[in-house]
């Protein structure tokens, strides 16, 4: 089969595309590189099946050229930053929204047959009814949330308009290697590894009793994959459907490392959620459940790669 991959140097596109060239496939990865990074690629170093075009979703003609002979598309390239997309709405919205259109319009063109969607958590806001199910109201509080909620509904359209398959994965707190601690808004897991592993001192915003519904990558890759291969079109939480705490969390790290780091306890962040936990029936039921790797296995193998 032939594959196409947006936003294939990522964190989590590049775990994807990786796994499909395991399998067999050929693989066309689109990336502008603008977080994407030539690291993430170092195994495709050689491999005649893989393709890299670099270029951004904005431009359509070089996703039709990638999306010639495809079989399938997974959508993962975006502006993924939430205080970016605050900070530049109009910027955000034109790769977010408008890119993704393109990517829609590309596939539906070249009669690929399915196109599975990167969506988020994020379009639940700050929502009280835990566990959260996929038939709650979105209540988007940023503008990259107001994209992803955009982002299934031209997918639920392309479906019913033109029979294109189309999946959303709402990815909960993705971790594993690859994911960039750079940033302060980087997630929490590669931030905390990154400063526990040299004993730095790490900040915990709010008591730490919030609580986040971590998955590993290797378990959202193989939600893309079961997701490409079923039949059922529509929005899909993915998650692993636990609770974890900072508090807990930074226990664990501290132990998988064998360091101990100071904690230093600040505010909460502005727009912080207390509670996150997905609902994981609608995940078993259409696609079957993902969730394979503990956290601590998942720190585990982060750790050894940071
Ligand atoms: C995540 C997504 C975000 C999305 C939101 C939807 C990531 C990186 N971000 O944000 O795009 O809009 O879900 O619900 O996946 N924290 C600390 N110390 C730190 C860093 C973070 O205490 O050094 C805390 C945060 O305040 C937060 C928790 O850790 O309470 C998780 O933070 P983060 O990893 O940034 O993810 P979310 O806020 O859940």
């Amino acid at each position: 089969m032939r594959y196409v991959v947006t936003g294939g140097a990522g964190f989590i596109g590049s775990h994807i595309a990786e796994a499909l060239a395991d399998e067999g496939h050929s693989v066309v990865i689109v990336d502008d590189f603008s977080t994407g990074n030539k690291e993430n690629l170092r195994w495709a170093d050689g491999v005649p099946s893989v393709r890299v075009v670099e270029g951004s979703i904005t431009d359509i003609s070089l996703l039709r050229d990638a999306c010639a002979g495809a079989d399938g598309v997974f959508h993962e390239a975006a502006v993924a930053s939430v205080p970016r997309s605050v900070a530049d709405p109009v910027g955000s919205n034109a790769v977010n929204v408008d890119g993704t259109l393109n990517v829609l319009v590309a596939a539906r063109d070249a009669g690929v047959r399915k196109v599975v969607l990167a969506s988020s958590a994020a379009n639940y806001g700050d929502n009280p009814n835990l566990p959260l199910k996929e038939t709650e109201p979105p209540r988007p509080q940023s503008p990259y949330a107001a994209q992803k909620v955009m982002n299934e509904y031209y997918a639920r359209l392309f479906t019913e308009l033109y029979g294109l398959e189309t999946t959303c994965l709402r990815y909960f707190n993705v971790f594993g290697p690859r994911q960039d601690p750079s940033s302060p808004y980087s997630g929490v897991i590669s931030i905390f590894i990154d400063r526990i592993s040299v004993g730095d001192p790490i900040t915990i915003y709010g008591d730490g009793t919030q609580t986040r519904d971590f998955i590993y990558v290797s378990d959202v890759v193989r939600a893309n994959m079961r997701a490409m291969n079923s039949e059922y079109c529509g929005v899909v939480n993915v998650a692993g459907g636990r609770e974890t705490s900072l508090n807990e969390l930074a226990a664990v790290i501290m132990e998988c490392t064998g360091n101990s780091s100071d904690i230093r306890f600040d505010v909460p962040r502005e727009g912080d959620i207390h509670r996150s936990l997905a609902d994981t029936h609608r995940l078993e039921e259409t696609i079957g459940r993902v969730a394979e790797c503990s956290i601590a296995d998942g720190l585990s193998q982060t750790i050894a790669w940071s």
